[in-house]
């Protein structure tokens, strides 16, 4: 099937879809310079996640971790919504049922005017306490005065005493159990679940495009190479997600 004659079938389910239930990885945001983490120019290709993003590297070299925060968080700031982002905040607007649910940090989704965004791996605007305080906002946790005075490149601390941590999910973290379980009633109650940009590698977030399938949804993967999910889609489209999202709103 062209990829013309796929998106006229996706619009028609769309156009008859009572729910929808969309899952992007970090491809949605790639047209917006964000790196991607696997692939040609990903960040683990770059970078050890090992030595960056789980609890033992924070735990051990706590201010290389956010050294690397605080430069993802420069390229993400300097970084705008891409016509992705918009087609999704409007798809939201206009379907009875929306479910957005990202993997991505970056906020992105949220400057685009998605409004129910369930972020399953956290967002790298916030920080929070390792200690488990609740939630502060990253730009406190950046002030200056948190880190011994003159200091470069601060590790952010508490109130309570504690090391402030990036509030995202590291690897060999558990995801937020009431995230996981909006996500999953969102894969098992939509007609339609599209997953865009992502490897579909890291789960549980690569599972549930087969919950949505076996819940009866018509799963669309929208990707520039294939991933493991390819084989169990109904519908593929093999495109950047800024250029085939508008043209799929165009045929709505
Ligand atoms: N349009 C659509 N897809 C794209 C585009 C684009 N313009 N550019 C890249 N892609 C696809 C790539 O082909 C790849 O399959 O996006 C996917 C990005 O994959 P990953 O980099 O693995 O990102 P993601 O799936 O979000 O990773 C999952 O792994 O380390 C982590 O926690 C991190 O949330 C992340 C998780």
């Amino acid at each position: 099937m062209t990829d013309s004659a796929t998106l006229d079938r996706l619009a028609e389910r769309l156009r008859s879809a009572h729910a929808v239930t969309v899952m992007t990885g970090a491809g949605i945001s790639a047209e917006s310079g964000v790196p991607t983490f696997r692939g040609t120019g990903g960040l683990w290709r770059s970078y050890s996640a090992t030595d960056l993003a789980t609890p033992e590297a924070f735990v051990r070299d706590p201010r290389l971790v956010w050294q690397w925060y605080r430069w993802r968080r420069g390229i993400i700031g300097g970084a705008e919504p891409n016509p992705g982002h918009l087609v999704l905040a409007r798809l939201e607007a206009r379907m009875p049922a929306f479910t957005l649910i990202t993997q991505n940090v970056d906020g992105l989704h949220q400057r685009a005017g998605s409004t129910h965004v369930v972020e399953l791996h956290g967002n790298i605007w916030r920080a929070r306490c390792v200690r488990g305080c609740g939630v502060v906002r990253d730009a406190a946790g950046e002030a200056p005065g948190d880190g011994p005075a003159g200091e470069q490149d601060p590790v952010p601390v508490c109130s309570c005493g504690a090391l402030m941590r990036p509030d995202v999910v590291w690897f060999g973290e558990a995801l937020d159990q009431s995230r996981i379980d909006l996500a999953v009633q969102a894969a098992k109650g939509c007609q339609v679940f599209m997953a865009i940009g992502t490897s579909a590698l890291v789960y549980p977030a690569a599972g549930l495009p087969l919950v949505a399938a076996n819940a009866g949804a018509v799963v669309v993967e929208i990707n520039v190479d294939s991933t493991p999910l390819t084989p169990h889609a109904g519908l593929v489209l093999k495109a950047k997600a800024a250029e085939v999202l508008p043209a799929l709103e165009s045929r709505l």
